[in-house]
């Protein structure tokens, strides 16, 4: 029930909820990973149930997967959309040209394949993700897991030439074992406390041998749905340089309040 919720979890609701009004019917949509896009699939379930929407979904995660299916949305592999309408994801950070970090749920490289392959990508986000700079969230970097210290020491190693404040990097844990992605494949967390280029970075750390994808999204982000605690909601369209605000009711649903497990 929204009552027991906490302001953020409100505010990545609204953001969620005013999402999901944006896909029609027959749209193909991309469905992100981490707990405000599951504020959205729980959403679009509910529009899929009681009010027949028909849409084609492709999620960025099998955790995002799972949950879909248990909502009732009808759920199909990208190569099978090809292309599709939307997507709609949170994001970790993200800044005023709307570039973003994302990764911290470990989905990064489904999610950028997917919104990659959206005509719009849409972000929704508590009003905590914006920043002046990309870089206090440690930047996550999906790599191999064979030689995974050397390709650590590589970027490690590279990082001393680039426009940041910190260089060292992490290998994300689940519990005592390396955090393995859908992909089969680990984390690195890079600790850069400020990203001065972004768009160099993100390129240049693609080229070592081992890294498959970072988590900085460069232009790929449209619109962000930004919610707060209180209801309102601002959308800012990157594409048309346009602001809108707006307040949003919370409606009591048990269906939708119940058991998030994310
Ligand atoms: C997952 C992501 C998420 O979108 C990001 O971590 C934000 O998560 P949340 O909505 O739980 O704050 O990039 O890989």
């Amino acid at each position: 029930m929204t009552g027991e919720l906490s302001p953020i979890d409100k505010a990545k609701f609204v953001a969620a909820k005013r999402a999901a009004a944006l896909v029609e019917d027959g749209m193909r949509v991309g469905l992100g990973t981490g707990s405000t896009a599951a504020w959205l699939v729980r959403c679009l379930g509910e529009m899929v149930c009681d009010e027949g929407l028909k849409i084609t979904a492709v999620p960025t995660s099998t955790r995002t997967a799972e949950l879909a299916r248990e909502v009732g949305i009808h759920v199909t592999s990208l190569d099978e959309a090809k292309w599709l309408d939307l997507t709609i994801d949170g994001a970790d950070e993200f800044d005023t040209d709307l570039n973003l970090i994302k990764g911290g749920g470990g989905a990064l490289l489904q999610e950028k394949i997917v919104a990659t392959a959206s005509d719009q990508m849409v972000v929704i986000a508590d009003a905590g993700k914006e920043v002046e700079h990309l870089g206090a969230f440690p930047l996550p970097i999906e790599v191999i897991p064979f030689g995974w210290q050397t390709s650590q020491a590589l970027i490690e190693e590279t990082l001393v030439s680039m426009d940041v404040l910190g260089r060292s990097a992490t290998l994300r844990m689940n519990g005592d074992a390396p955090f393995v992605t859908d992909e089969g494949n680990h984390i690195l967390d890079l600790h850069l406390n400020r990203i001065g280029n972004a768009r160099q970075l993100a390129l240049v750390v693609n080229q070592i041998p081992g890294v498959v994808e970072n988590g900085l999204f460069i232009d790929i982000c449209d619109t962000v749905i930004i919610g707060h605690g209180d209801g309102n909601v601002e959308v800012r369209d990157i594409n048309e340089g346009t602001v809108e605000r707006e307040k949003l009711d919370f409606v009591e649903s048990d269906n939708l309040f119940s058991d998030l497990s994310e």
